[in-house]
């Protein structure tokens, strides 16, 4: 049972219910339209106003994420409460537990949200990572770069996403500079990997403990944004054992209640270390809402309602594809091709790297 908190009592929401989610992006969109076609509402709580996923929800609630006068309004006009953006302030997140079922619970996000505390985690219940050190101030760096020796990625502790906040220091970097390009008060300074590829799980795991997870995929980023997601992942059936019991044992252990996004590296020799954690769908479970049963989107429903999980069984391959900036701009000839499913997300302006929508290609299902 997840009943950490006063408010979850492990019960089922039901169809017809109200799903209150924290944070407007196009993963918002997506769970609620998910929730919708199981007979939900979703309430939407975000700081902007015509935010992606309120063009498809009952009710939003345009408000910052440290108002706790209204975010106590939300909690009450709710059935349960959940995330897409995880990087909501502890208070926020343990007022609205105290509520209404929170699900995942805000330790799993405050142990998500910052990069020293997910992976001290990882390493206390011996999940492989890359090496890293804590660097506490500017003065730190040089003695942990010569530990960890050159290349390696230098991480500001919280709030990184898309990989900003990250440089990485090669032979030939200057330290003086990399600090403030960093731009944060505290930091992880991290061993490159040299990876083979980058993969990731999808893992769902519901309140009465059941877990369901998606085949691993293959991610490729370009500019450090996900472009590129092959389900599934082009590896060895032993590699894929090997991440699914890493993603099994993280929901385990974190005692999650909803969806986690495990981001893995698969090294030259066939080793599989944990980059990141999100306790929330992931960009790379796109690929789901066409090729499998149960899309990402649905599980996450289900799984924070109290939900029999779905079947996460794919009836096909596929690729897919974000759609960043002026890339929507070609949205005419993607619908004119077969076998392409074409999502966007309803966003005004497309800024350059921003995601704009993604197009997922199907090919019959291989093994
Ligand atoms: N230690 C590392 N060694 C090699 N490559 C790395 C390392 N850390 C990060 N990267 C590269 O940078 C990408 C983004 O890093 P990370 O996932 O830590 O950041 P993020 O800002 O949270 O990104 P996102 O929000 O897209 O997941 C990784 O997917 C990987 O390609
Ligand atoms: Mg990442």
């Amino acid at each position: 049972m997840s009943a950490d908190h006063a408010a979850d009592h492990g019960q089922i929401i039901p169809p017809g219910g109200t799903i209150g989610i924290l944070g407007g992006g196009q993963l918002g969109r997506m769970a609620a339209m998910a929730a919708a076609r199981l007979g939900y509402r979703c309430h939407i709580y975000c700081p902007d106003e015509g935010a992606p996923a309120s063009d498809v929800a009952a009710a939003t609630t345009v408000a910052a994420y440290d108002d706790l006068h209204a975010l106590e309004r939300f909690a009450r006009a709710v059935d349960v409460v959940t995330f897409e953006f995880e990087n909501v302030p502890a208070e926020a997140t343990e007022k609205l537990a105290a509520l209404k079922p929170t699900r995942p619970a805000p330790r799993v996000l405050h142990l998500t949200q910052q990069r020293l505390r997910e992976k001290n985690f990882l390493t206390a219940i011996n999940v492989p990572t890359t090496r890293y050190l804590e660097v506490a101030h500017k003065e730190a760096l040089p003695q942990a770069v010569q530990a960890l020796g050159r290349p390696c990625v230098l991480k500001s502790a919280s709030f990184g996403y898309d990989g900003k906040g990250q440089v990485r220091i090669d032979p030939e970097t200057d330290l003086g500079s990399v600090w403030k390009a960093m731009g944060s008060e505290l930091a992880i300074l991290e061993a490159f990997v040299d990876f083979q590829r980058e993969i990731s799980v999808v893992i769902a795991r519901g309140v009465d403990g059941a877990m369901e997870l998606y085949v691993p995929v293959e991610n490729q980023h370009r500019h450090h944004i996900l472009d590129t997601t092959i389900a599934p992942a082009r590896i060895s059936a032993a590699t894929a054992q090997k991440a699914e019991a890493i993603a099994r044992h993280i929901a385990q252990e974190i005692k999650l209640v909803g969806l986690l996004g495990v981001e893995m590296f698969v090294t030259k020799a066939g080793d599989v270390l944990v980059n990141e954690l999100a306790p929330r769908p992931h960009n790379s479970g796109h690929w789901t809402i066409d090729a499998c049963l149960t899309s990402q989107f649905e599980q996450f429903i289900r799984a924070v309602c109290g939900l029999p999980l779905g079947s996460p069984e794919r009836h096909s391959d596929a690729v897919m594809k974000n759609l960043l900036g002026d890339d929507v701009s070609h949205w005419k000839q993607i619908l004119s091709e077969p076998g392409a499913k074409l999502h966007l997300y309803g966003k005004a302006e497309a800024r350059s790297g921003r995601k704009m929508g993604h197009v997922t290609r199907l090919s019959p299902k291989t093994n």
